[in-house]
């Protein structure tokens, strides 16, 4: 198969790529803008496989998109470009209806002329896999209700708002056009190469730095954490043995609250990174609350039932294993860390193709 992934240079995007050339023989074109969120890095141990491709290329841009269509001749679209992070949207939401909404319709609109001129059984084997987010459903109030792929939609942030106009829109080209598409919605991920202006990737470099740990609120906003190495695999799943016009809760089974996570990250580097910055007694004492997000979701947790029925994925990582991973990960990675410090990151593309 040519799968085509947008978002590819990002977190989750790039554990996609890895997944595909190193687990199967399929092609892949990276198609990314390379945002501050995109970091060829990432993609280190794949950019030289002959299998996979480089684009950079902004997904509102048309005329582009037909030409990599012609080119590449994808048998399936991953869509993971879009501008992911809640407290951007808050302070500047003109790029999240840009990329989520404006670039989805555009890729789709792509998608939809380049697919109509596949022969029939080319045309049936398509897919348009548009990758979600949990908060497009809002939040939970209660402690023991789930999210089911039939849960109404009440997004509460620019960010989840623009990330449900699109999969409206994805759902609306297939029932429309019949353009063959799945759609799956994923709880909060974390793991390897995650950019620190998230929650735990924040929290473990500003940890090791001696910084503050910002706390928001009073920390008992539950979100429900999946491996992101798990995530690929599931949406590897999906994309090549889900039918047509299906919806996938995507979830780990492991609900945690913001305060808990914090802790729990502390107590592991207490443990795996005992040398301290001076001055320190133990990591837990860096722990400041401080000012609530504005329209903060108080709960997420998801149903991951139906995966688990039709395709029998199931996350391999516990919150404790995959954390762990993770903290080992970032003390061990040292360079990519310090490039994305030093924004050096955002120079390797012309260092490596110089
Ligand atoms: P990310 O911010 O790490 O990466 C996004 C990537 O998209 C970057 O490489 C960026 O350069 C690229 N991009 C942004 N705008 C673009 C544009 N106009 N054209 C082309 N490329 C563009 O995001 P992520 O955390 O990897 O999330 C990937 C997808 O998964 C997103 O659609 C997000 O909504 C969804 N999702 C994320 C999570 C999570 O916990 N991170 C959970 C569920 C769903
Ligand atoms: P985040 O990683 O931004 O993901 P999302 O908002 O998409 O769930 O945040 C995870 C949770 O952690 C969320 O409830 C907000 C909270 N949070 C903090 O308490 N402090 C922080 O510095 C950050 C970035 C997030």
């Amino acid at each position: 198969m040519n799968i085509l992934v947008t978002g590819g240079a990002g977190f989750i995007g790039s554990a996609v790529v890895r997944h595909i050339i190193q687990n199967t023989t399929h092609n892949v074109l990276n198609v990314d803008k390379l945002t501050y969120a995109g970091n060829l890095e990432s993609l280190a141990s794949v950019a030289d496989n002959e299998r996979y491709q480089f684009s950079q290329t902004d997904i509102c841009n048309r005329e582009q998109l037909d030409q990599l269509f012609q080119e590449f001749k994808p048998h399936a679209v991953m869509h993971l470009a879009a501008e992911s992070h809640v407290d951007r949207s808050i302070t500047g939401s003109k790029d999240f209806i840009e990329t989520n909404i404006i670039g989805t319709y555009q890729l789709l609109e792509a998608a939809r002329q380049y697919w109509g001129g596949l022969d029939s059984t080319a045309q049936n084997t398509f897919r348009f896999h548009h990758i979600s987010t949990d908060e497009v459903y809002g939040d939970l109030e209660g402690t023991d209700d789930l999210f089911l792929e039939t849960t109404p939609y009440a997004p509460s942030s620019p960010y989840s708002a623009s990330k449900a106009s699109s999969d409206h829109l994805v759902r609306a080209w297939h029932r429309t056009y019949g353009l063959p598409v799945v759609i799956t919605n994923c709880s909060n991920n974390y793991g390897p190469y995650h950019f620190p202006e998230k929650l735990i990737p924040l929290i473990i470099l500003n940890a090791l730095a001696g910084k503050p740990l910002p706390v928001y609120g009073n920390g008992e906003q539950i979100r429900d954490w999946l491996y992101v190495e798990d995530h690929a695999r599931a949406l590897y799943k999906v994309v090549t043995e889900a039918e047509v016009g299906e919806t996938y809760n995507i979830g780990g089974h492991n609900e945690q609250k913001n305060i808990d996570v914090v802790k729990e990250i502390c107590k592991l580097l207490e443990e795996l990174a005992p040398n301290k910055p001076e001055g320190l007694n133990q990591y837990q004492d860096l722990i400041t609350y401080v000012k609530d997000r504005p329209g903060h979701d108080l709960r997420y947790a998801i149903d991951a039932g139906k995966i688990e029925r039709d395709l029998g994925w199931t996350p391999n990582e516990s919150f404790e294993t995959g954390l762990r991973k993770t903290v080992q990960w970032y003390l061990e990675n040292t360079q990519w860390v310090e490039h994305v410090q030093s924004g050096a990151y955002q120079n390797w593309l012309q260092t490596q193709y110089k």
